[in-house]
This record gives C-alpha cells, structure tokens and sequence, in this order.
C-alpha cells in the first residue's frame, strides 16, 4: 500500500502536469508518488480504473508509463485540486495506491 507519510519519508524530485512527483525516480520500472493532495503510488497502481470510473469530479486522467512492470497506463491525479474528499477513491483502489489527505 501506498505509505501514508510520503511527504516525510520521500523528496519531491519533479513536477509533472502541475503536481509534485515524490521519489526515487528511475525510468520506467521506477515511477515515484505523483500528486500531493491526493497522492497516487504509481509503483503500486495496476490500471485497475475504478479510481476514474468512481471519483466525482474527475480529479484523475490516464497517463501513458511504457514499460513499467506493474501498468502501462496509471491513475494520474490531474486535478487534485478540485478533491472534496470523498475517499471513495481509496476506498475502491484494490492495491491501496491512493492516498487523500483529508486532515
Ligand atoms: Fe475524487 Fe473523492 Fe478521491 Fe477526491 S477523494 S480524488 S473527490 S474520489
Ligand atoms: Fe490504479 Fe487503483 Fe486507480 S490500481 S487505476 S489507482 S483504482
Ligand atoms: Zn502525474
């Protein structure tokens, strides 16, 4: 599962369509946490979709990632500013790879 205090135990190293990408980094088997607010693990995340299908104000976009070993296409959290925090996404992710920091 993803690891709920990212933003302590890893370093922004990156911005990719205006959020933070969390490492280590290393291209393409190693993808880091892309997002802040809502934070997906995706080293973790396996195209599974209910995240897009689930989320009510499309904070999620695919994003193409050829050749990692998990997914060649990841949840990515586009506009995690419009979040209201209904953790429904979380709720529905089989491997845990989302986490929305609601505090
Ligand atoms: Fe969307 Fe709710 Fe997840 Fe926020 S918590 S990204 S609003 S599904
Ligand atoms: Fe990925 Fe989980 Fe969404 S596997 S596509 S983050 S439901
Ligand atoms: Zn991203």
């Amino acid at each position: 599962a993803i690891d709920p205090n990212f933003d302590e135990n890893r370093e922004a190293v990156d911005e990719h369509d205006g959020h933070a990408v969390w490492g280590p980094v290393d291209e393409p088997d190693q993808l880091g946490i892309h997002g802040t607010h809502v934070a997906v693990d995706f080293d973790i995340c396996l195209a599974d979709g209910a995240c897009l299908e689930d989320c009510p104000v499309d904070v999620f976009e695919w994003v193409d990632t050829p050749g990692h070993p998990e997914s060649e296409i990841k949840a990515d959290p586009v506009s995690e500013a419009q979040c209201i925090d209904c953790m429904l996404c979380v709720d529905v992710c089989p491997v845990d790879a989302i986490d929305v920091d609601a505090s």
